[in-house]
Parts: C-alpha cells; structure tokens; sequence
C-alpha cells in the first residue's frame, strides 16, 4: 500500500503574515478521515532533496474539512514554500493522518477541558476545541494561547467567532510576550510561575478532567508542573510538542557517541504491510537509516525523535534509543521504538510496523 497519498489544494488563506492555511481534498487513495489533533505528514521534492514535514489539522470533526496551519519556520524550506509559492489547484502528497494527541469524544457528559497552545502550537488545540464543542454539548473548554505579540496569533478571528458562537462554554486567555495587556499576569512568557498564578485565581484545575498542551519543550513542562502542583495527574495531560529542529531545514542529523564508536554490520528483519525484509546494515546506522538506505519505504517525518510516524515494534535484539520525545514510558515498556532514534545493540535486530502502532494503545 503506498505511504503517500495524493490532495489537492483547494483554498488558501493567509491567517497571519507568516501563517498560511490550507484546505485539501484527497484525489486518490488513504483513509483522510481523521481524529481531532492529529496530523499530515508531506512530502515533497526541493532542491533534488525529499523533505517530508508534519502539519497538524487544525479544522474540526465535525467540518468535514480537511485543513492544516503552516507557520512559516526561519530556514524551513518546505514551510517558505507553502507560504510563499503554494498555489490552489497544485497537488500536494501526504501520508494519512496520524498522531495520538487526542481523547475519546463522550457526547452523554459534562467535561472540563483546558487546552494550552505557544504560538503555531494552536492548530491541534484548534481541532480539539471545535471537535469537543461540536460534539460534546455540556462540556466546556479553556484556552490559554500564548504568542510573542497580537500581530502572531494565529487564527485570531476564528477564535473570536468561536468564543460568540458558545460564550458560555469556551473561555480564551491570550498571553503576550511583548505587548501589554491590562494585567500583568497576562504580559510574558508562560512559566510555571505564571500558570500557577493563572490557577490560583483565574483558572480552576481541580474541576478539569484533561489538558492538552502543545507549543515548545520548557513552555509544556512549566505548565505540567504548574497543573500537577495543583492537583491533575499525569494520566490528564497531553502533550504535543512543537520542535524548530524540523527536516525542512536541510540539516544533517546531529551525530551520537554511538555512531562515532559503532564498526562493523548488523542484521535487521523488517516486516511492513504483511510483507518482511532482513538486510545488513552498517552498525553507525539507525534502524530508520538502513531500511530507506534498502529501498524499504518506511514511515517517517520528522526524523528527530518528535513525531512517532516511525515507531515500530522490537520484536527481536536490543536497540539504543538515542532521543524520545513522543513515546510514553508504557509504550517503551511494550517494546515500541522510534526507528529514527534507534540504533543496534545486538547484531540480529527484527522490527515489525503492523503490531498495533499508531492504533489507541
Ligand atoms: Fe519522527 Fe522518527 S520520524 S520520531
């Protein structure tokens, strides 16, 4: 089954200066219905190198529209491209959506969800808030979205016709980095500091059954801090980080300890689709890095450790993980890997990509 599909662009719009949004229709092939928060990977040719890049989707469920924000990242070539030279009617290859940023929708109850987005980091939120406000008519939700000015906040009015659409279920706080608002707590960047405030006296997180954070590592780890300091558990928050160290940049992958030491040759046995391969790879190599060197067409975006579109079970031999930022520990624990990150320990290693990945573990 082929890994990309081929959409075409139907609509552009820019949301701000570097912000474009893209609405997409599925031409031929792959399952596009997708979960609330999750994303696309594309994949695209620039300057004879394949760069793939992950967008998250940022309408709703219940839109019935496929749409993804790309916020233009400095040097990021397939971001300046979509944002400078996309046009509607071009085709654009992705893979079908994935990612596991997201909880079950239960229409019968009355939740409380709190979302918090740094800058770009809104476009799954986005498609959380619509969704849950959608479908779930007794649940409410509150924003808290931080950017660096209100000339960066992406979809800015959709926010603001959402918060008429249901006033007396979604509440917004902007944070701003740079411009002043009417109350201090409002102006800076978002820390643990703040957000502990925030809780103190404006936000109730002891009646909130889930957050969902998404924007940059230490801005998500204050907030977590702040949310389990008063009262959430770990198993109500989720993440979703946004990295810079994107594929688009054209950089070459930061070389380990490992790669530097390892000689000689290991054996990987690859199993896709029903289908399994054993090559031999050199040892410097990731798991990732030998199957596409073999002509395997693996999955893969981010090829950092960030967005698990390569994860796949160990189902024989022993790998060093050299990052992981995007399985939980139980998901280590049941033997899934990043294949990207993932380097051979043993001499015989056999990985298989049909064993309940990417499904609700
Ligand atoms: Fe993104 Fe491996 S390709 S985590």
């Amino acid at each position: 089954m082929p890994l990309f599909h081929p959409l075409a662009v139907t609509d552009l719009r820019k949301t701000i200066k570097d912000a474009v949004v893209v609405t997409l229709e599925p031409l031929e092939g792959g399952d596009f219905h997708f979960i609330q928060g999750q994303y696309l990977t594309f994949r695209r040719e620039i300057n004879g190198t394949e760069i793939r890049r992950s967008y998250s989707i940022c309408s709703g469920r219940n839109e019935g529209i496929l749409r993804v924000g790309i916020k233009r990242v400095d040097g990021g070539a397939f971001s300046t491209w979509a944002n400078t030279e996309l046009e509607i009617g071009e085709t654009l290859e992705a893979m079908e959506p994935m990612g596991r940023f997201h909880a079950p929708l239960e229409p019968e109850r009355a939740k409380s969800y709190l979302g918090f987005a740094g800058g770009s980091g809104i476009t799954p939120v986005l498609s959380i808030l619509r969704t849950v406000l959608a479908e779930e008519p007794d649940s409410s939700f509150t924003l808290i979205y931080a950017n660096k000015g209100v000339g960066t906040i992406m979809f800015r009015d959709e926010i603001e016709d959402l918060k008429n659409t249901y006033m007396e279920r979604l509440g917004i706080v902007h944070i701003l980095e740079r411009d002043s608002q009417d109350m201090d707590l409002f102006t800076g960047m978002v820390t643990e500091d703040k957000c502990a405030r925030l809780f103190d006296k404006w936000i109730d997180v002891q009646t909130a059954d889930i957050a969902f954070i998404c924007g940059p590592e230490p801005m998500m780890l204050g907030i977590a801090k702040a949310l389990k300091s008063h009262g959430m558990r770990e198993e109500q928050i989720k993440y979703e980080l946004f990295t810079g160290n994107q594929p688009g940049k054209l950089e070459r992958p930061a070389t380990t300890m490992r790669e530097k030491e390892a000689t000689g040759t290991y054996e990987l046995k690859a199993t896709i689709d029903g289908s399994s391969r054993t090559i031999v790879a050199r040892r410097d190599m990731s798991v990732l890095e030998a199957m596409l060197e073999n002509s395997i067409d693996a999955p893969f975006a981010c090829r950092a450790g960030v967005c698990s579109t390569c994860m796949c079970k160990l189902v024989e031999g022993e790998v060093e993980m050299v990052a992981n930022h995007a399985l939980e520990d139980y998901e280590v624990e049941r033997g899934f890997v990043l294949a990207c990150q993932s380097y051979p320990i043993t001499n015989r290693i056999a990985v298989d990509y049909d064993s309940g990945v990417h499904a609700d573990l």
